[in-house]
C-alpha cells in the first residue's frame, strides 16, 4: 500500500546502502569495546516497561547504526502501516483481510467496523460465552455421556490452534486454577493421541476441536478418532449424543463445525482478521482459561494490550517491537546471519521457543517483496532454542565457539516461580554470564595466564591455548521480566507479535500469509491414497522408492 510513495524496492535507497556499508565497519568492531566508548550504553541501549527490562545493549552496532536503522524503518513507512494495522485496514492483502488479534484484547484505539459490525462488540460476547462455559466447567457442571463430571480436557489442534495455548498454559504453571486437566493433541501420528487417551476416561473426557479452518487433515483425523474412541466406550451412544454432549469447537468456521456434529452453543468462534499463529488471545485460548482461570486469560489479554498500546504510541526509538524489529533486520539482512537463538531462563518458558518459530517464520519466511518481486534479501531469521540450562550443556559450544555468529535473545525474570532457595540465584547468574561470556570472550593472553596460573609448561600452554580461546563479539538481547505472570507473559508474546510485524514492514513483505505451508499439504492429500494404490506413475525415483519400501514391508 505505501509502495508507491517509496521505492520500488528499499534495497534501492541510499540508506539501505548505507547501512550495508556499515555492516562492514561494525564487523570488525569489538563488540566489548562499545562499551568502553560510550559510557552511557548500557541504559541508553535499553528499554523499561512496566513489565520488563529489554536490554539491547550487547549488540553489534552503535548509535549510528541504530539512527540508520530507525531511519530505514521510516523511509519504509513504518509509521503509516502500523497506523494502517491498528485501524484495521486490508493490511493482509494477498488474503484481502484486515490483521486484528489487538482487537482480541482490548489492543484498539478505536472499535474497528467490519462489515459494518463492531469488532469490540463481537470479541466481548464471545469473551462471555468463554468465561460462562469455563465457569461451569470449573462448577463441575458439565457432564459426559453417563453424567459423570468432566475432569479432562483434550485440546485437538495443530500450529496455532495448539502451540499458543500449550505454550501459555506451560508458562503459567504457577497460575493454575481449579481441576480440570487439559491436554494436547497436536500430531497425525496415532501415538500422540494414543498415549493421551491410555489415560483417560471416556465418560469424564471434553474434545475441543481447534480449528481455524476446520479442514486441517491432522485435526480433523485426531477429532473422528477421538469420536470413535468414545463410541468404543459407549456403543449404547449415539455419535449425535457423544458429540453433542463431549465435543466443542473453536473456529472461524462455525458451520464446518455445526456440519460435524458439534451444537452451535457449543462453537466458540473467531474471525478471519485472526491469523492462526495470532489466534491464542480468541476463543483458541479456551484450553488457556479452562486451566488458568478466566480472570488469568484476561489479565493475560490485558498484558498483550499494554503492550498493544506502547507499540501504537512510543515513538520508534523508544518502541520495543520496533527496537527488535530493526536488531533482527541488522543481523538478518545486513550482517547476514541467518539464524537467532531464543534462550528461556524460566523452565515455564520451556515452549516458547516452539512457539516463535511458527509466529516468526511462518511470517517472514518470504522470498517475494509486497511487489510480487524477488525480494532479493534475507527476510527473517531462522528461530531455534530451548531452555538455556539445559542448552548451556547442549549447544551453546557451537555459540561460543563456532565462526557462525547467532544473535540471541536471553529471558528470563527477576522473582522466581518457586520457594526453593538458592535456585533462582543460580539460574539468573548463569544467564547474565552467557551473555557476558558470548559478548567479550576471552583472549589468548587470557588463556595463556590462566593456564601458566595452574602450572602448566609453556609447551602445553602454547598446545592448548588456541582450543581454550573463545572470539566473543557475538550479540543478544535480554529481556528480564519482573516475573513471569499471565500480565508479562502477554506483554512478552505481543512484544514478539509486533517485532514479526514491524521487521516485515521494514522488509517489504506481506507477514500475515503463509502460501508456503500449502504445496506439501496438497502433495499428501495426492500421495495418501497411494500408499495404498502404489499407483506410482509420474512420481519421483525417491518418492516412487520411498512408497515401494513402505509397501514392501507393510506387505501392501
Ligand atoms: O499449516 C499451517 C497452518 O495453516 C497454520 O497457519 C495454522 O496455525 C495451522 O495450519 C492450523 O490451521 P487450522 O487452525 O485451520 O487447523
Amino acid at each position: 500500500m505505501q509502495d508507491a510513495q517509496f521505492h520500488s524496492s528499499i534495497s534501492q535507497s541510499a540508506i539501505w546502502k548505507q547501512l550495508q556499508a556499515r555492516a562492514l565497519e561494525m564487523k570488525k568492531h569489538r563488540l566489548a569495546d562499545f562499551f568502553a566508548e560510550d559510557p552511557a550504553r548500557a541504559s541508553d541501549f535499553s528499554l523499561e516497561l512496566p513489565e520488563f527490562l529489554l536490554d539491547y545493549s550487547k549488540n553489534q552496532l552503535d548509535r549510528r547504526v541504530l539512527v540508520d536503522l530507525l531511519h530505514l524503518a521510516r523511509e519504509a513507512g513504518l509509521e503509516q502501516w502500523r497506523e494502517d494495522f491498528f485501524a484495521g485496514k486490508p493490511i493482509n492483502a494477498t488474503e484481502g483481510r484486515p490483521v486484528l488479534h489487538p482487537a482480541l484484547r482490548g489492543g484498539l484505539a478505536e472499535d474497528v467496523e467490519i462489515g459494518g459490525v463492531s469488532v469490540t462488540s463481537v470479541v466481548s460476547a464471545e469473551l462471555g460465552r468463554l468465561k460462562e462455559f469455563v465457569v461451569l466447567l470449573h462448577n463441575g457442571d458439565l457432564t459426559g455421556y453417563s453424567g459423570k463430571r468432566i475432569t479432562d480436557v483434550v485440546n485437538l489442534g495443530v500450529g496455532g490452534s495448539h502451540l499458543g495455548p500449550q505454550t501459555a498454559i506451560e508458562a503459567l504453571r504457577a497460575h493454575r486454577k481449579g481441576d480440570v486437566a487439559v491436554h494436547f493433541v497436536s500430531n497425525v501420528d496415532g501415538a500422540q493421541l494414543t498415549d493421551v487417551l491410555a489415560g483417560l476416561d471416556a465418560e469424564s473426557t471434553l474434545f475441543i476441536v481447534s480449528s481455524k479452518t476446520f479442514t486441517t487433515s491432522e485435526t480433523m483425523t485426531n477429532a473422528r478418532s477421538a469420536l470413535k474412541w468414545l463410541q468404543r466406550a459407549a456403543p449404547e451412544a449415539s455419535a449425535e449424543t457423544l458429540l453433542g454432549k463431549q465435543f466443542v469447537a473453536v473456529t472461524a468456521s462455525p458451520e464446518a463445525a455445526q456440519k460435524f456434529g458439534v451444537l452451535p452453543e457449543r462453537v466458540f468462534r473467531f474471525w478471519d482478521w485472526v491469523g492462526g499463529r495470532f489466534s491464542l488471545w480468541s476463543s483458541i485460548g479456551l484450553p488457556i482459561a479452562i486451566a488458568c482461570g478466566f480472570e488469568n486469560f484476561r489479565a493475560l489479554l490485558d498484558g498483550a494490550a499494554s503492550m498493544d498500546r506502547h507499540f501504537r504510541e512510543a515513538p520508534l526509538e523508544a518502541n520495543a517491537p520496533v527496537i527488535m524489529a530493526l536488531l533482527s533486520v541488522w543481523y538478518c539482512t545486513f550482517m547476514g546471519y541467518p539464524a537467532h537463538a531464543v534462550l528461556p531462563y524460566e523452565q515455564a518458558l520451556h515452549m516458547l521457543p516452539a512457539y516463535l518459530q511458527q509466529a516468526d517464520m511462518e511470517s517472514n519466511g518470504k522470498s517475494v517483496s509486497r511487489s510480487g518481486a524477488d525480494v532479493g534479501y534475507p527476510t527473517g531469521p531462522l528461530i531455534w532454542g530451548q531452555t538455556g540450562i539445559n542448552g548451556q550443556h547442549a549447544f551453546y559450544q557451537y555459540l561460543h565457539q563456532s565462526p557462525q555468529v547467532v544473535p540471541a535473545d536471553f529471558i528470563g525474570s527477576v522473582t522466581p516461580g518457586h520457594e526453593l532457595d538458592g535456585h533462582h540465584e543460580i539460574l539468573l547468574a548463569n544467564m547474565f554470564a552467557q551473555s557476558q561470556a558470548l559478548m567479550n570472550g576471552v583472549d589468548a593472553e587470557s588463556v595463556a595466564r590462566e593456564l601458566s596460573a595452574k602450572g602448566l609448561s609453556q609447551e602445553e600452554i602454547k598446545r592448548l591455548t588456541p582450543f581454550k580461546v573463545h572470539r566473543g563479539g557475538k550479540p543478544s538481547n535480554t529481556i528480564l521480566l519482573k516475573e513471569l505472570s499471565p500480565r508479562s507473559l502477554g506483554a512478552l508474546i505481543a512484544l514478539y507479535e509486533h517485532k514479526i510485524f514491524a521487521q516485515g514492514v521494514v522488509l517489504q513483505i506481506y507477514s500475515f500469509d503463509q502460501w508456503g505451508v500449502e504445496l506439501g499439504k496438497g502433495l499428501a492429500n495426492k500421495l495418501e491414497p497411494k500408499l495404498a494404490s502404489g499407483a506410482l506413475e509420474g512420481e519421483d525415483g525417491s518418492t516412487v522408492q520411498l512408497i515401494e519400501y513402505y509397501r514392501r514391508i507393510t506387505g501392501a
